[in-house]
């Protein structure tokens, strides 16, 4: 029989329903700050971990949307000069100054991906580009980084569900949780 993933979780630390909610509240900033937009919306989900998050936060949008995604990741960590971008999946599209651009993220850990992510997307001519991360970890800021957009500001603890994962695994969690020590060894 299939293992059930639920058993290697140490805690709950978000439930389903705070997360609705949370999802439904971005949700009405986003539509808020586009009120007055002649642009389009395009949410530009970063792979894979916000694709749980991304899916749910466009059926509660109000403003109509365009999809697109990227694969980053960042390397070399402790310093800004070295925390280097490096993209595996690039945006095939031209048109980034048609757009308003919101980046969704799962979480936001040392602050390098999307510190170098913003500033890429505008030397392709986003003109407005905005950032919508579920999951804030501010404790673990390397570079100074702050969202538009923020659903939870979370402890120094590895986080697992709702698209975050561990060794690829857990993603298909309904919630955010801890890991059992054990897990990890
Ligand atoms: P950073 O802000 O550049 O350090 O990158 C954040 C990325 O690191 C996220 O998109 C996740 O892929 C990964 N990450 C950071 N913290 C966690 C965590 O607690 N659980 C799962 N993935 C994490
Ligand atoms: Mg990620």
């Amino acid at each position: 029989m299939k293992k059930n993933i639920k058993d290697d979780v140490k805690k709950v630390l978000i439930t389903e329903d705070e997360i609705k909610e949370a999802v439904r509240r971005l949700a009405r900033e986003i539509d808020e700050d586009q009120k007055n937009s002649e642009k389009e919306l395009l949410l530009l989900g970063i792979l894979k971990g916000s694709v749980v998050f991304m899916g749910d936060l466009m059926k509660e949008l109000q403003t109509p949307v365009q999809i697109d995604f990227m694969k980053v990741s960042s390397y070399g960590a402790s310093t800004v000069s070295s925390g280097e971008l490096k993209i595996t999946l690039d945006l095939l599209r031209e048109d980034l100054p048609d757009y308003d651009v919101v980046i969704v993220e799962d979480i936001i850990d040392s602050g390098n991906t999307l510190s170098k992510l913003v500033p890429y997307l505008r030397g392709r001519g986003a003109n407005n580009v905005r950032t919508c991360a579920l999951l804030d970890k501010p404790a673990r800021r390397k570079v100074p980084f702050a969202p538009d957009y923020t659903g939870f500001t979370v402890p120094d603890e590895f986080v697992i569900g709702y698209g975050l994962d561990y060794n690829e695994r857990y993603r298909e969690l309904p919630y955010i949780g801890v890991l059992k020590e054990e897990v990890y060894g």
